[in-house]
């Protein structure tokens, strides 16, 4: 038998709703998503609440949870005092459907709108080869889960409902930058793409979306940071800066003319982009040091740290290994 808990969950439709309070049963190894399924079961049957894995993997139950955005299904109790009161409200970004559910197509539609990876000319699948370096970097980003914890927590969107035509949001700052790593992607206008159709602008490097990522993935400092990086390196390189001079719009292949010591050749081979061909990051634009920190250049392997954290080494031993059957 566990114990009782005090629960306020917010009950209501696009036409508006309040905060209800419950007591509820509590049991030792229950997440927030085990409650409110008991809330289902004993309270409120009509209680709506969207979720599909119960496991971290599906991103469907993502909730406001005493004010932050996080997954219901990963959220344990035994992080709360026994006396707290548990608040769960829905993502605050999206429109509400029922209770805690909400409409998140604002996603699909970016999603929609980014151009997809353009494969190399003249390479049929099968042939695609990349470095396992390169892989791993991507490997970050295909970690998301699409739970929009970062969208929501965006304050760009967050409470500039006016800002959503024009930004994307961090979930597709991340697939932008990994489309732009991705040394087989054809495409050479990526971070263009994300500076103007994007938003990517908008950004201020807040960080909050890192923050809330229940995948690690650190959006801001090996997505959005580079992506920036990258933007203001080509804007401001001052080869490419003479050649806009120089040459009519139309008449510039810009990292062919800016970069190669034989334009005449390389500007004309696009059809294959087996190494990224944009030019290295010149001189950054800000810091004391005359440098953005990024965490990449820093870290000694590509991918986030561990969610079981940096000195966790596995097995672990049997007192702390826990297991509940799901009976
Ligand atoms: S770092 Fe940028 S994308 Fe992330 S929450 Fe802040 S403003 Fe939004
Ligand atoms: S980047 Fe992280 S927080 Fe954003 S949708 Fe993907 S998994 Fe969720
Ligand atoms: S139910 Fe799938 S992530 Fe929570």
């Amino acid at each position: 038998m566990g114990t009782k808990r005090h629960f306020r969950v917010w009950r209501g439709d696009d036409t508006g709703g309040s905060l209800e309070d419950f007591q509820v049963e509590v049991n030792e190894g229950e997440v927030v998503l085990d409650v409110i399924h008991r809330l289902q079961a004993t309270q409120t049957p009509d209680l709506a609440v969207r979720w599909n894995c119960k496991a971290g993997k599906c991103g469907s139950c993502s909730m406001e949870i005493n004010g932050k955005p996080r997954l219901g299904c990963m959220t344990r109790m035994s992080t709360f005092s026994d006396t707290e009161t548990v608040t769960v409200t829905p993502l605050r970004t999206f429109p509400v459907i029922r209770d805690l559910v909400t409409n998140v197509n604002f996603n699909y539609q970016k999603a929609r709108e980014l151009p997809a990876f353009a494969p190399p000319k003249g390479v049929e699948p099968g042939e695609y080869r990349m470095q396992q370096v390169d892989v791993e970097r991507s490997q970050e980003f295909r970690k998301c889960i699409e739970c929009y914890l970062c969208q929501n927590v965006c304050h760009v969107v967050r409470d500039h409902e006016e800002n959503k035509r024009a930004f994307s949001g961090p979930r597709f700052f991340i697939r932008a930058a990994e489309l732009d790593m991705h040394p087989l992607d054809a495409r050479t206008d990526r971070k263009e793409l994300a500076q103007a159709e994007q938003g990517l602008g908008y950004c201020n490097i807040t960080k909050c979306c890192t923050e809330v990522c229940p995948e690690h993935i650190k959006i801001t400092d090996n997505a959005i940071i580079p992506m920036k990086e990258r933007v203001v390196d080509r804007r401001y390189d001052p080869v490419t800066w003479l050649g806009r001079k120089i040459f009519r719009r139309d008449q510039l292949d810009e990292p062919a003319m800016a970069h190669s010591s034989s334009p005449s050749t390389e500007a004309a081979d696009t059809s294959s982009h087996w190494h990224q061909q944009g030019p290295q990051p010149q001189a950054p634009a800000v810091g004391a040091d005359g440098k953005l920190p990024v965490a990449e250049l820093y870290l000694d392997r590509p991918a986030a740290s561990s969610p079981f954290g940096d000195d966790q080494e596995f097995p672990l031993p049997p007192d702390q290994v826990r297991y509940n059957h799901p009976h």
